[in-house]
């Protein structure tokens, strides 16, 4: 963590903001892709598709062209999910984080910066689903920078500012295929409470599950 600050948005870091986010989401397309595979669904289609074109041709061309394509299809389908998602976060609190975290006294956004370049960012805000708690969110390290405490020293800053605003937790979602974000919640004392299939058409056909943790603050919920 040496030479790096925890700070508060400032309206330059708009554009770095934004491609720390976009990185950090986009980083998870091949686990997701790999979880597709393992499904039985997949291979099921995959298998039926092989054998049915293996007998009908009586060729492996066109059945190893046809299992290319749904491959192909699967990872475009991936793709256009987390588009969707990062392009709905840039367009939504993204677009203006300054009037989505810094007009209330209950929410904020903090970036990590390290010799003027910002190589994290973390927000937090009154969840919708669960009075009294602040919702976690847009957490996201640089690459370059992982495994040096950056984001433990982000979810610390999340949890004492909710601890001063008087909120009884911390609460947040992130998805199955986010392993080093689970890894570092649990890390950081938060209990998983619920995890539930994606609600959305591509989301229940390859069973994308969301997982969704939570930190008790107050009185004695702090650790670490
Ligand atoms: C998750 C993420 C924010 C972690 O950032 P980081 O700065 O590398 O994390 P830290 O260095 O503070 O590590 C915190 C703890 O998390 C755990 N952890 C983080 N990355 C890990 C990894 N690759 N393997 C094992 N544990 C890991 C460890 O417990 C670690 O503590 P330790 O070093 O004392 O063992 C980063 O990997 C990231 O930006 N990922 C992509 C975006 C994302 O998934 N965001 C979360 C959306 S909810």
């Amino acid at each position: 963590m040496s030479g790096v600050q925890i700070r508060k948005y400032q309206e330059e870091d708009a554009e770095s903001v934004k491609e720390v986010f976009t990185l950090g989401m986009n980083e998870h397309i091949p686990s997701s892709f790999m979880h597709v595979l393992k499904q039985p669904l997949t291979q099921m289609v995959l298998m039926c598709t092989f054998c049915a074109l293996v007998t009908s041709s009586k060729s492996f061309l066109l059945p190893v062209l046809a299992v290319t394509l749904l491959l192909a299809g699967a990872r475009l389908g991936i793709i256009y999910m987390f588009n969707r998602y990062i392009e709905a976060t840039l367009s939504g609190d993204l677009r203006d984080v300054t009037n989505s975290y810094l007009r209330s006294k209950d929410s904020c956004f903090w970036v990590a910066e390290s010799e003027g370049q910002v190589v994290g960012t973390v927000a937090c805000l009154p969840a919708e689903n669960a009075p009294g708690c602040l919702e976690l969110k847009r957490m996201s390290v640089r690459r370059s920078h992982r495994g040096r405490g950056i984001a433990k020293a982000l979810c610390r800053t999340v949890a004492d500012f909710t601890r001063d605003r008087g909120y009884a937790a911390v609460v947040l979602q992130t998805s199955m295929v986010a392993t080093d974000a689970q890894k570092l919640y649990t890390h950081m004392g938060y209990q998983k409470i619920k995890e539930f299939v994606l609600p959305d058409f591509f989301g229940k056909i390859i069973n994308f599950t969301l997982i969704e943790f939570r930190l008790d603050v107050q009185p004695d919920g702090q650790r670490d």
